[in-house]
């Protein structure tokens, strides 16, 4: 396995849409998977789409952490999950704003409105469908590894266009920037 380059905003393979995979057992995608795993686990991060790895295609990896996980049965720690193909087939009216930060877009954080619960349809990495039901961060994050998959980035969904920071004077000045959005 290797821990390999990631792609950072203004490379296009982040502004492009993502080929479907046609063959989830292919070793070439098994060991773009392994690769990816040990990628994120290097790099520290919630979730990883393959464009962030220089691949147009449609997989990404996630987890979710004890303490970010809300505790219902759609929103429960997960040590990590591969997505191949997925689709977002149901997007609930309710929005939720939270605080989100992107390993192509290091130092800064942003407070992005994303739909409060999805379900996700995908498969995994033996190439078995799945749908998923996900709210809170479990929603919030396979929302932002999607969106990666079509050329999107969190940048195009903030709250609101002053809810963008650096991480450091973000974490030092969060309620009084809260109190302005
Ligand atoms: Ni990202």
């Amino acid at each position: 396995m290797s821990i390999l380059k990631l792609t950072k905003l203004g490379h296009p393979v982040l502004a492009r849409r993502a080929a479907p995979i046609a063959d989830a057992t292919d070793p070439v995608i098994q060991r773009l998977i392994a690769d990816m795993i040990e990628t994120l686990d290097d790099a520290g991060g919630v979730g990883l789409a393959a464009p962030q790895v220089h691949q147009a295609l449609r997989l990404f990896i996630y987890r979710v952490p004890e303490h970010r996980a809300g505790g219902t049965p759609e929103d429960q720690a997960r040590s990590l999950s591969v997505v191949i193909n997925p689709e977002i087939i149901e997007t609930s009216a309710e929005m939720a704003d939270d605080w989100e930060g992107c390993l192509s877009i290091p130092g800064l954080t942003g407070k992005v409105r994303r739909p409060a619960r999805i379900v996700l349809r995908g498969q995994d990495e033996t190439g078995a469908y799945f749908t998923r039901p996900a709210t809170g961060f479990h929603a919030r994050v396979i929302q932002h590894e999607a969106d990666h998959l079509d050329g999107i980035v969190y940048l195009a969904r903030l709250a609101d266009p002053r809810a963008l920071g650096f991480n450091e004077e973000i974490s030092r000045h969060r309620p009084a920037i809260e109190e302005l959005l």
